[in-house]
């Protein structure tokens, strides 16, 4: 479909769907959602001047996975969020099938976009084009045209630029699925973002002694934090194992060093950025401030995407609140940016046995929980949180079966701070160590019910709704 076309028809469902999603149960009071349509990856996440660019696949046509855009949101506080023109709407012969996810630079003063344009052809093959384009006066995007086709080696499956700046030169990493199906992370390096050098493969499927690691890897992250590098990674094809990787697709994170000379990552093991049920395709950037801030999809594709009672009301998918990133001896930490809490609105505290805590409200809420051993916590009758002195286990009866389904950590539990927000919930563990993102459905004015013999301390906020 032409570009002007998909506008057209983008439009008209916006028209049709908005008053729908209006009314929907589900919506989020101060998460990010789609007007209408599907949302997945965040995109093109940057702060310039002070304001914070949020880019964000985009299919404003229906809540599948067709006609991905580059929608766009502007925050001064990452709290209240405003839309700008749609960025990116695929429609060029080297972007047709869509403008795929990838990240932003300022070059020249200017924001300049460096994203994925899929082509699909009528034989079920693919190739895929590495893109530029650049803010222009109105707001809007003008695209620049395909700097990179495929490397020889590779399948069609390229993608998702990341580019930064080192010393004097860009580098990009890549992800890729080569032609023998092992998921790959390539480092690419360029002095004018225009014409790209490919390095080398610094991480993947076979490669420094993590043996077979998965088909493809999507949407490579490589940042450092605190003199250590962090490498993002989105690999598929991980088996599930009893207590990790239970998610169709895994994101996650390896720490080490880059010799940017020689394309070499030494690294440690794989971990998972999130054990919750929904959480993929994190993309970072680095403040003004110097903070590493991270935002995810809190979906993960393939996952019950035909179960979500949100798509009756046209719409699906949010992201994660965005996160801090730190490391304390060499433990990495995720924390809730700390502008969420102008949230904060009233404010309850209390303190006794699990078995006689209040029923608070957990609809658009914040909890501060201390427990001094085992309890439990249902949330709205849809989820729950279950501590035995040693094993953390997060329930949700399957979107699609309605049988439970787990997810675990392991550790000693000193606190946990839990975000809701209508149908979300971030869990974050002894101060950001683990985290567990969710997606649940629980009915109106949701109430946490804990239990237990054990005593434990209790704040509670409740969060202003900004959306
Ligand atoms: C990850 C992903 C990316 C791709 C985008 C398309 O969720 O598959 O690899 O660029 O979504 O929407």
């Amino acid at each position: 479909m032409e570009e002007l076309n998909l506008m057209k028809q983008a439009v008209q469902a916006l028209m049709r769907d908005i008053p729908k999603v209006l009314r929907a149960p589900h919506r989020p009071a101060w998460h990010l959602a789609p007007s209408v349509g599907l949302l997945n990856d965040p995109n093109g996440f940057i702060q310039h001047n002070g304001a914070f660019h949020l880019f964000y696949q985009w299919n404003p046509l229906g809540c599948d996975h067709r006609n991905k855009c580059w929608g766009h949101w502007q925050s001064t506080d990452l709290v209240n969020w405003q839309h700008q023109p749609v960025a990116l709407v695929p429609g060029a012969c080297y972007d047709s099938h869509g403008c795929y996810s990838g990240s932003a630079v300022v070059a020249d003063g200017k924001i300049m976009l460096a994203y994925t344009g899929n082509v699909k052809y009528p034989d079920g093959s693919r190739t895929a084009y590495q893109c530029l384009a650049q803010e222009n006066a109105q707001g809007g995007y003008d695209k620049l045209g395909p700097v990179l086709p495929l490397p020889p080696g590779y399948s069609g499956h390229v993608r998702d630029p990341k580019v930064w700046r080192h010393q004097d030169d860009w580098y990009m990493v890549l992800g890729a699925r080569d032609l023998q199906d092992r998921g790959k992370v390539l480092l690419l390096r360029s002095a004018d973002l225009r014409n790209w050098q490919l390095l080398g493969e610094i991480a993947g499927s076979q490669l420094n002694g993590i043996g077979d690691f998965g088909y493809m890897w999507e949407c490579p992250d490589l940042f450092t934090l605190d003199g250590v590098e962090i490498l993002i990674c989105c690999p598929q094809g991980l088996a599930a194992q009893a207590e990790q990787y239970l998610n169709v697709y895994q994101a996650g994170y390896f720490t080490g060093k880059l010799d940017y000379r020689q394309a070499r990552f030494e690294h440690g093991a794989f971990h998972e950025l999130d054990l919750g049920f929904e959480f993929y395709a994190p993309q970072t950037t680095q403040a003004e401030d110097g903070r590493r801030l991270l935002v995810g999809w809190m979906g993960v594709p393939e996952q019950d995407e035909d179960y979500h009672p949100t798509l009756q009301y046209g719409w699906i998918h949010i992201l994660t609140c965005p996160r801090e990133l730190s490391l304390h001896q060499g433990k990495f930490y995720q924390q809730p940016a700390r502008e969420l809490q102008q949230l904060r609105g009233e404010n309850r505290q209390w303190q006794g046995i699990a078995d006689e805590a209040p029923c608070w409200p957990v609809g658009s809420a914040e909890l501060l929980l201390t427990p001094e051993g085992a309890f439990s916590a249902d949330f709205g009758g849809a989820m729950t949180l279950l501590w035995d002195g040693a094993l953390l286990r997060l329930t949700r009866n399957n979107l699609r079966n309605g049988q439970p389904e787990h997810r675990y950590w392991r550790g000693n539990l000193s606190q946990l701070q839990i975000l809701f927000d209508r149908s979300s919930v971030e869990i974050f563990i002894n101060h950001g160590e683990a985290v567990m993102s969710a997606r649940y459905f629980p009915g109106p004015q949701p109430q946490l019910h804990l239990s237990g013999k054990t005593q434990l301390t209790l704040e509670h906020w409740s969060l202003t709704p900004c959306m």
